[in-house]
């Protein structure tokens, strides 16, 4: 059998398949429905109350929902703020954890200043408790704790630190937690990807960042199979994986694609494909497209939710696209939340729709 460490190299080898697919192509194989609203920017009136949105359960373990994704810079932290803050105006109690490992700059979203412990005092052990990271950030139901501000000491999580932060999180008495994660594909980042319920992927229309997601997505993948090796919790299904490996190499496949994967597990045994396939859906993972500039961008999204299915045979949901605005860099300089201060903008109301589709997925 090839050890398995040959096995996860491989991935890349998909990757360029994909882009070779292309981003034309994926333009051609859908078409979405444009963005709404027409309405003037910048209106800084606050908007009024909406409609509550479905309530989790009174006093269950919260929602935990990561906003990550595979490159840098595309706007992640931005609406991750935003998401939370929208939360928050809807009467939920709300947390927002910079998780970002490397390069923490949430507070500057939500014109707080960092000081104080951080979220490294926790990963490092030297607190216990999330509660005692607490700060208030002047919106109501928002709290926040803040990221590690040495980028130097960038964490690296194994899976004692993952279970620790679960049972941490799973303590808090807020209804919503979000986690914005920082860029790349570590094993940590995944890792806190995957520990939430929803996680919100967020690309911009350029190629590098379309081949990015795909990417972060098939790593997704990976990284849970490695979760089912590494442990014995599954021994069944851990074998089974062992037979799928083994089958599909003795055929000479020269790609072990993550389609081949689950379809030879269902083919060996019903009953494990379907576990599998709950494993990976453990996280819903749901796509959002940012600084859409034209029509042309406005397609990519349910493209990109079409080919994960198609050729990977991963679902994802696109819930909606955020136009490139003014708005946003003016919210971001002034250090005024978007939907906060800018509610009646396009960006501000697409960060809404998005929030009520992903609740609601
Ligand atoms: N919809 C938008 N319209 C205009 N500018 C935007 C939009 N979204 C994000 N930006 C710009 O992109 C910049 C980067 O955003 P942000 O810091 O949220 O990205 P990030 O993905 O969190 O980056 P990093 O990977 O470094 O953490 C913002 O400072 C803002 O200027
Ligand atoms: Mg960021």
């Amino acid at each position: 059998m090839r050890p398995l460490r040959s096995i996860f190299k491989r991935r890349d080898t998909e990757d360029t398949r994909m882009t070779k697919i292309g981003y034309k192509r994926l333009l051609s194989m859908t078409s979405t429905e444009p963005l709404s609203s027409t309405e003037p920017l910048s209106s800084t009136e606050p908007l009024s109350r909406p409609e509550p949105l479905a309530r989790p359960e009174p006093l269950a373990r919260p929602k935990v929902c990561a906003v990550g994704g595979g490159k840098g810079g595309v706007g992640k932290s931005f609406i991750a703020a935003n998401l939370a803050l929208s939360t928050s105006k809807y009467g939920k109690k709300v947390l927002i954890i910079d998780a970002d490992l490397g390069a923490a700059n949430l507070h500057t979203f939500l014109n707080i200043e960092a000081k104080g412990l951080s979220f490294s005092n926790f990963l490092k052990s030297e607190v216990v408790e999330l509660k005692v990271l607490l700060n208030k950030t002047g919106f109501q139901g928002l709290e926040f704790i803040s990221g590690q501000r040495d980028s130097l000491d960038a964490a690296n999580l194994n899976g004692a630190d993952i279970a620790r932060l679960e049972e941490a999180l799973s303590l808090v008495d807020h209804e919503y937690v979000f986690l914005d994660i920082g860029p790349g594909t570590s094993s940590s980042t995944l890792d806190l990807f995957l520990m939430a319920d929803r996680g919100v992927l967020v690309t911009t229309p350029e190629p590098t960042s379309i081949e990015n997601t795909y990417r972060f997505i098939k790593c997704l993948f990976w990284q849970r199979i490695k979760k089912i090796f590494n442990t014995e919790e599954d021994l069944p299904l851990k074998k089974l994986l062992h037979k799928v490996y083994d089958l599909d190499w003795s055929k000479k496949t020269k790609i072990k694609t993550i389609e081949s994967i689950l379809n030879l597990m269902k083919l060996l045994d019903p009953e494990k494909g379907a576990a599998l396939k709950r494993i990976m859906g453990k996280t819903k993972v749901f796509l959002v497209v940012n600084m859409i500039k034209n029509e042309e961008d406005e397609k990519i999204g349910a493209a990109m939710e079409r080919a994960c299915r198609d050729f990977f045979g991963i679902d994802i949901e696109y819930i909606g696209g955020i136009r490139y605005e003014d708005s946003v860099t003016d919210s971001i300089r002034r250090r005024r939340p978007l939907t906060v201060h800018y509610g009646r903008s396009d960006a501000a109301r697409s960060i809404d729709n998005c929030l009520q589709r992903m609740m609601r997925g």
